[in-house]
């Protein structure tokens, strides 16, 4: 049987959490833009906001989380330009889609003189005074690197895949919860009778 390194489970929690939210974030963000039937009085960008500002929190305890606790080393199998890909990969995870993403929202709405309500509970103060021309410019690098980072976590999430499913390594089971992978009991189902 292969042994599974794995990742701590604060790790996983953020991991999970954060990529749930980021999700939702990118869909929210999507029919916020597209579906103006029933985004006309601004509600799904009000929700695309509270929830994805909370990015820019949770990303600093990520990275510090992770900056004391490395991660599992990747599988032996693994060619050395593959190990480096996935480490540059995922530097770009933490530093495009989790980072410049959300921080470009907040300028976006910042220069646009638009309140950020995080959770719709904590006002996040403004990084700059109204400015159109920058308004312009992060919006569209707001929606540019939205549409890079759907390709990014879409690669990201088939890469996953692929290493559980065709290369059948350890990569995917330990950024899962340990208890789904315990070994089923040797132990018979039904006592054994008396004699
Ligand atoms: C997890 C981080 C985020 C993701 C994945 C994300 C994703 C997206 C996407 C996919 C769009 C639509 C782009 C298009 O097709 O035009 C969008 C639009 C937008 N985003 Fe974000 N975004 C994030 C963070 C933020 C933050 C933190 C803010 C502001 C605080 C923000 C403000 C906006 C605004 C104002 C729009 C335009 C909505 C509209 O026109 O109604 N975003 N975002
Ligand atoms: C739902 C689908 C997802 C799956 C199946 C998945 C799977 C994984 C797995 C197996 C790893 C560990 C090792 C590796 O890739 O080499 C990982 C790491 C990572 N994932 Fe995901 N992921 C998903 C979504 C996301 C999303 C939406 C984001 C953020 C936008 C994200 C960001 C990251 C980052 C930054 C790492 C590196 C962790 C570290 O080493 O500190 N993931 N993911």
């Amino acid at each position: 049987m292969q042994r599974i390194d794995h990742y701590t489970s604060t790790a996983k929690w953020l991991h999970w959490a954060m990529a749930a939210i980021w999700l939702c974030a990118w869909l929210l963000g999507l029919s916020a833009v597209h579906w103006h039937s029933i985004n006309a009085d601004h509600r799904i960008t009000l929700l695309h906001k509270a929830l994805a500002s909370t990015v820019l929190v949770l990303v600093v305890v990520r990275v510090a989380w992770r900056l004391a606790h490395p991660a599992p080393a990747l599988p032996a199998s693994m060619a050395p330009a593959m190990r480096r890909a996935a480490h540059t990969g995922h530097l770009f995870l933490y530093g495009v889609a989790l980072m410049a993403l959300p921080l470009s929202g907040w300028l976006w709405s910042s220069s646009g003189n638009h309140e950020v309500w995080m959770l719709g509970l904590v006002k996040l103060p403004a990084l700059m005074a109204p400015n159109e021309a920058v308004q312009h410019a992060v919006g569209i690098f707001h929606t540019w690197v939205a549409w890079l980072c759907g390709a990014l976590v879409g690669g990201h999430v088939l890469i996953a895949l692929k290493h559980h499913f065709i290369d059948r390594d350890t990569v995917l089971l330990g950024m899962l919860p340990r208890r789904l992978q315990r070994q089923p009991s040797t132990r018979p189902s039904t006592p054994p009778t008396a004699p």
